[in-house]
């Protein structure tokens, strides 16, 4: 089928966290390239987005943050939007599911299934929060895990064991929100028959895109198709999301993978009034870019949901990646295991391209792949900076060292074999690009160009005119093989900044400020051409494209991706002692978990003294800290405690103490601490001294 016009969209982000680089590797980066080659085709093609600011995570979020679910969704929208803006993802409109167009949309759209009698109303028992008032979410609903005894699991997960949940599995179940037990309580929702259109999506996947969809997305799609569709509740009970438009549907929204998708229907009527061509008129091609988590409801769910209302177009691709890990592990949002975009865009300014070059590059296509930063490192130096961008770099200075800084001219009566195959080359590139595009094979494309611009390095290798110069003298002839030479170079330079522009766009515009062209020259027709640059023509001094990325530079973000790490356990930690002395409060039941065995030697490690402490105060700026003289016998010392909260300075001056005297000295509030008080917790987190019971010299060894 002709298609007249192009819609693409990219999954919408939960406003619920910045996005990493797996997001952007995952859907964006490709979503951007193919509008890209499709804007320089010059094809009427649209570009939408937005951020997805309704359902569970954003108020789990929320909660985690203790702020309102709108604060997290304005916090982050305004992240997410700066980091797609920096790195080149050009949008023609980045929405919100938050907008009142579409919240219109969205309810109209139900409102017309439900006028149409499609849903089933159906009641069913639900947990719900007595205290809190709401129903809960199996997300909000904690206790412990039947499979490893973590307190802590959620109604759908345990982190710690990773099995999945239903909340009923769980022991001791209690809502996150007020710790009380949930109870079962009758609730009506709204179903979408998914069954109804089985039969139906069978036909449309199963025979009609085998050969069109990627093997991952066509696989999952017929696993879940095969596996039976069971009628799916469309609406939910929350205060934070679109309201159900009916009338006896007070704190019922509608399910976030309801009202999301719909917001591509409401991000294109916020950009264009034309926005019905592009979701109403056959002859649109629309194509959804997400990552592989998001299959089944842009493959199945959604198409029924548009096919049920009967006035929109069906996706006619979904070219939806794997997922990207980081140095060898699964991101992880909780643990920090991330490289952040806006954190990238920090550390490496000005080089947004390369980190788009290597994420394609090494794009998730087929199977989960790697990012290690020793992979970015490699790429950005041994292809970008000594083939792509030596080339350009070389074409340049040879051009004003050996043709006076002009495009010279093409001699046809000395064009040799080398010359017509390089010729070849540039038009072969063009077409296999084109075609590796239009199929959504990201990787080959760009592979295509940075072979071509390998080849040009070989021509000019092979071809020498450095070498060729210096006969000049006895053969002035030879003139014309160097700028025959030169002239083809430079052509091809003009190709590849065409071909890299959907790719690496600030390179390609770059490219254009050097060989002082408008950027129209980067128009698709334009690629296979070989008279790109009038002869004569005299070009700009060349600019380095690409600068080499430093061992320390990678060695640091290493670095950083583990310190991150470290520090996101430490906080998970403190979470769960708060949560582990809160149960403890509750029930009273000492912490029993035990530290590993150690031996007689270890404990010998540790310089353990009675002394007795001379003064105290409290120390400026810091609530919980006091700061400590004590006597030690051989000597006096000062140690910064944090106790403040427990004991006031007034009384504990003369008690005797129990201190770690060999712990390495630290500085706290600009104090140097020479040493740590042994201190007991009560389980209702009280601090005791533990000191002798009857009063020993200070100095003397505890052991
Ligand atoms: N917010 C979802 C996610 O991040 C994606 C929503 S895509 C949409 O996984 F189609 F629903 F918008
Ligand atoms: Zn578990």
């Amino acid at each position: 089928m002709d298609f007249k016009r192009i819609l693409v969209t990219a999954a919408l982000p939960y406003a619920n966290g910045p996005v990493h680089i797996g997001h952007l590797a995952g859907c964006y980066l490709p979503a951007d390239i193919y509008v890209r080659y499709q804007r320089a085709q010059k094809r009427d093609i649209k570009f939408v987005c937005g951020s997805d600011e309704h359902g569970v995570p954003i108020t789990i979020r929320a909660m985690k943050e203790g702020i309102t679910p709108q604060d997290v969704v304005d916090k982050y929208n305004a992240i997410i939007k700066d980091s797609f803006e920096q790195m080149g993802i050009s949008f023609d409109i980045y929405s919100r599911t938050s907008n009142k167009i579409h919240h219109e949309t969205s309810q109209a759209f139900f409102k017309k299934l439900y006028d149409d009698g499609l849903f089933e109303e159906k009641e069913s028992e639900q947990y719900y929060d007595e205290e809190a008032k709401v129903f809960l979410a199996d997300r909000y609903i904690l206790g412990t895990c039947p499979v490893c005894a973590n307190e802590n699991a959620y109604g759908d997960q345990c982190e710690k064991c990773g099995s999945s949940l239903s909340p009923e599995q769980l022991i001791n179940p209690r809502s996150a929100l007020s710790k009380a037990v949930p109870v079962k309580k009758k609730t009506k929702h709204w179903y979408f028959p998914l069954n109804k259109y089985e039969q139906w999506l069978k036909e449309w996947i199963v025979e009609g895109k085998k050969d069109e969809w990627k093997a991952n997305v066509y696989g999952q799609c017929k696993s879940w198709l095969d596996n039976g569709l069971q009628p799916r509740a469309m609406t939910r009970d929350s205060n934070w999301g679109v309201s159900v438009p009916l009338p006896d549907a007070e704190g019922k929204v509608l399910y976030v993978w309801f009202d999301a998708p719909i917001g591509y229907i409401s991000a294109t009527k916020e950009l264009t009034p034309m926005w019905s061509d592009y979701w109403q008129q056959e002859d649109t091609k629309l194509v959804h870019f997400i990552g592989k988590d998001n299959i089944v409801f842009h493959c199945i769910i959604f198409p029924a949901m548009l096919k049920a209302h009967g006035k929109y177009v069906l996706p006619d691709n979904v070219p939806a990646n794997e997922f990207l890990n980081i140095e060898g592990d699964k991101v992880s949002t909780s643990r920090n295991w991330a490289v952040w975009v806006h954190e990238y865009i920090k550390d490496f300014p000005e080089q947004q391209d390369v980190l788009r070059y290597v994420l394609c590059a090494n794009a998730p296509e087929t199977k989960d792949n790697d990012f290690t930063w020793k992979d970015f490192q490699d790429r950005t130096n041994s292809e970008l900076v000594s083939i792509f961008g030596n080339f350009v770099n070389r074409a340049f200075v040879l051009m004003h060292k050996l043709c006076n800084g002009k495009v010279p001219k093409l001699h046809q009566d000395v064009l040799d074999d080398a010359d017509k195959a390089l010729i070849q080359d540039i038009q072969n590139a063009k077409t296999n690009v084109e075609a590796d595009i239009e199929n959504y094979k990201f990787r080959d494309a760009l592979y295509e160009i940075i072979d071509l611009a390998r080849k040009g390095n070989k021509y000019m290798q092979d071809k020498e005119p450095w070498i060729v110069a210096k006969s000049l003298a006895e053969n002035p002839d030879n003139q014309k093989l160097i700028d025959n030479c030169l002239h083809l170079c430079l052509q091809l330079t003009a190709n590849l900044a065409i071909l890299i522009n959907p790719f690496l766009p600030y390179t390609a515009k770059k490219m254009c400020g050097m060989m002082k062209v408008v950027d129209r020259m980067l128009e698709w027709e334009n690629a296979g051409k070989l008279n790109l640059l009038n002869v004569c023509y005299p070009l700009k001094a060349p600019e380095l494209l690409f600068r080499k990325i430093e061992d320390d530079e990678i060695k640091a973000q290493v670095e950083k991706l583990h310190a991150n790490l470290v520090q996101s356990q430490n906080a998970a930690k403190k979470m769960e002692e708060t949560q582990q002395n809160a149960t403890n409060n509750a029930d009273a039941t000492p912490d029993v978990t035990q530290k590993a065995e150690i031996t007689i030697d270890d404990f010998m490690k540790i310089d353990l003294r009675v002394a007795t402490i001379l003064h105290a105060e409290k120390v400026e700026k810091a609530d919980k800290l006091l700061k400590l003289e004590l006597d030690l016998g051989f000597e006096k010392r000062t140690v910064v405690s944090g106790i403040a909260q427990h004991h006031k300075p007034e009384d504990i001056i003369g008690k005797q103490v129990t201190v770690v005297a060999n712990l390495a000295p630290r500085k706290m509030k600009g104090i140097e601490s020479k040493g740590m008080i042994l201190m007991a917790q009560n389980n209702d987190g009280r601090l005791i001294f533990v000191s002798p019971l009857e009063t020993a010299d200070n100095g003397s060894d505890v052991k």
